[in-house]
């Protein structure tokens, strides 16, 4: 998949960027580009953002410059270019990101992520060029690009290849194959420490046993079945 992600601080994907799984999907054909807004603005002395009409702290993400920078970068009315390909807008009072909607952007053959800063975008962008309101939870960031990288994280180790283990994202916390529950324990050695032990199931060799008991952990620690049981 393609993902190319508009912010004014591509310098802060660069730790990003060179995690293993990323690393791996980019040499399985995956991509993930950088367009600095700043690069595309009209405006003179590399202006970005402005104060809000109406008076109010910060500053605000102007809709001339989003639309120079996506003009640039796919030759067509931003307007026009959300038919084509999912353009999420990342601001906190979007959809709250999950595994499912993971799944689904995963899916994807393109996304176009756009990250806001200060106060966030003028409205005009999300009502005209976004496809999407995306958060990542219900508290707020000073700029959309820790969500970028949550959301590109995410959706690139679910490409097949990207793990390593073809499995591990298969039956991962949240996952169908755990009915949504968060994932079992896990335990390495040493088998005892501090007379703290390993169940012993887990060193029992006995592989039924061992399924049965992950998926009766997995059902355990679900909050949706035990509301209030965790910290
Ligand atoms: Cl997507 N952006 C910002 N600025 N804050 C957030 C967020 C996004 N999701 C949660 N908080």
């Amino acid at each position: 998949m393609e993902i190319e992600v508009f912010t004014l601080f591509p310098e802060a994907f660069e730790w990003f960027g060179s995690q293993r799984h990323v690393r791996n999907a980019l040499a399985d054909g995956h991509r993930v580009e950088y367009v600095n807004y700043r690069d595309h603005t009209p405006l003179t002395g590399g202006q970005v953002d402005d104060t809000p009409f109406g008076g109010g702290a910060g500053m605000v993400l102007r809709v001339d410059v989003v639309e120079a920078a996506m003009r640039a970068r796919y030759g067509a009315d931003p307007t026009a270019v959300r038919d084509r390909r999912r353009i999420l807008a990342l601001t906190p009072g979007g959809r709250v990101l999950d595994d499912a909607l993971v799944n689904e952007l995963a899916a994807e053959p393109a996304l176009t992520l756009l990250c806001g800063r200060y106060e966030g975008f003028d409205e005009r962008i999300l009502e005209h060029f976004a496809s999407d309101r995306l958060s990542i939870g219900r508290y707020v960031l000073a700029g959309g690009e820790l969500a970028a990288m949550v959301v590109c994280d995410a959706v690139l180790r679910k490409q097949p290849g990207a793990l390593g283990h073809e499995e591990s994202a298969l039956e991962e916390s949240f996952s169908e194959a755990l009915g949504g529950a968060p994932e079992y324990p896990h335990y390495t050695r040493p088998a005892e420490y501090r007379g703290w032990p390993v169940p012993e199931v887990l060193l029992s060799g006995h592989h039924a046993n061992i399924r049965q008991w992950r998926l009766e952990q997995a059902r355990l620690r679900d909050q949706r079945f035990t509301p209030g049981s965790l910290p």
